[in-house]
């Protein structure tokens, strides 16, 4: 798995603007990233590719003829009508590895990847990867549009999830997700995982090892309203920009309040899940008692997370340099230093225990 989640993986679109473009990215888990906008930095850590762009544009096809001129080790896909012609031509210029009909499914993505790279990844883990996926997919529509929320289909997928999980282990689960899944939905995937192996370690029983999974995954949901620009941004927020972002657990927690039959304290942990012990946190400045428990379990799987994420330009922290940070904020009293411990005998932080 290494060799794709170091790598990473782009989505290269006409524009980022198109919702077509926008939804089939995010049924991938990737934002798309426009071909005007796609420059040699991005191809800096010899990422997988791929492409949905009209080859048939003589701008393009230079463009993308002196981009790759050389070739790295990363695969090239090109999604193309295959009864174009042009387009086929033009992606066998651009020496692509794999031609596939535009829309082709996640799983025939990811499939083309794997055999690209010669590796076999386990079926549970990317079943339960892809039905977390489409379930957090839905979830993000569905608040967009003021739709009622799809409760029992989030508890099914982390139903899965927490088998596939047990079974395949949670070293080999994130592998995955980093591997094939960036942005917020490789950080909410990352967070699943995390809190779901953290309550198991716990010896939480399993209703409430459920609940705890379907709150890590569901916890950022309030960021499909958030404008992707800044969701996305490569480099620190403006003051107004973090304002904005600020808003998201608020945004979650209402929606899913109104249109949801998810447990109340799962609920609150949403709305929670940037509070700190000592006050310091975000919407409501809560401290100490008024932070449950399962808020607790997310807020430090949200961090680890976040710290061992891999993005296009910042190189992934380890999970023992992650693990650090976490002491670091329980010193601070920020976080509870009991349960930081605790979290350190979850299996991938083993090397930290
Ligand atoms: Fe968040
Ligand atoms: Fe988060």
């Amino acid at each position: 798995m290494r060799d794709i989640q170091d790598r990473g993986l782009l989505y290269i679109t006409e524009n980022t603007s198109s919702f077509e473009y926008k939804a089939y990215g995010r049924a991938l888990g990737i934002e798309p990233l426009g071909i005007r906008e796609f420059n040699t930095e991005h191809l800096k850590l010899d990422p997988n590719l791929i492409f949905d762009v009209d080859l048939r544009s003589n701008t393009t096809m230079h463009k993308l003829k002196t981009m790759l001129n050389r070739r790295g080790t990363g695969c090239r896909i090109f999604l193309v009508d295959t009864s174009a012609r042009t387009g086929m031509a033009g992606a066998r210029i651009l020496d692509a590895d794999h031609v596939l009909p535009p829309r082709s499914g996640a799983d025939v993505i990811h499939a083309a990847l794997r055999e690209f790279h010669g590796m076999v990844v386990k079926p549970e883990i990317t079943r339960s990867v892809d039905t977390g996926i489409a379930a957090l997919d839905g979830g993000f529509r569905s608040l967009l549009r003021d739709e009622i929320f799809d409760t029992a289909g989030m508890e099914n997928a982390s139903s899965q999830i927490i088998d596939a999980i047990d079974s395949a282990g949670v070293d080999d689960w994130m592998a995955t997700v980093r591997g094939y899944h960036v942005g917020t939905f490789q950080h909410c995937m990352l967070v699943t995982a995390t809190a779901s192996s953290f309550a198991r370690q716990l010896g939480m029983r399993r209703s409430d090892v459920i609940k705890v999974t379907a709150a890590a995954l569901v916890h950022d949901i309030g960021k499909s309203a958030i404008p992707i620009e800044i969701l996305d941004k490569n480099g620190p927020l403006t003051p107004a920009e973090t304002q904005t972002m600020r808003h998201h657990p608020a945004i979650g927690h209402d929606y899913l309040a109104r249109k949801s039959r998810i447990a109340a304290d799962a609920l609150r942990s949403v709305r929670s899940h940037h509070e700190f012990l000592d006050g310091s946190g975000y919407p409501d400045g809560l401290s100490g008692t008024e932070i449950d428990d399962i808020t607790r379990i997310i807020t430090i799987s949200d961090i680890y997370a976040a710290l061992v994420e891999r993005r296009a330009y910042k190189p992934p922290k380890s999970p023992d340099e992650a693990y650090a940070v976490l002491e670091g904020l329980a010193a601070k009293g920020k976080l509870e230093l009991a349960l930081v411990r605790a979290f350190g005998k979850v299996s991938i932080h083993k090397k930290a225990a």
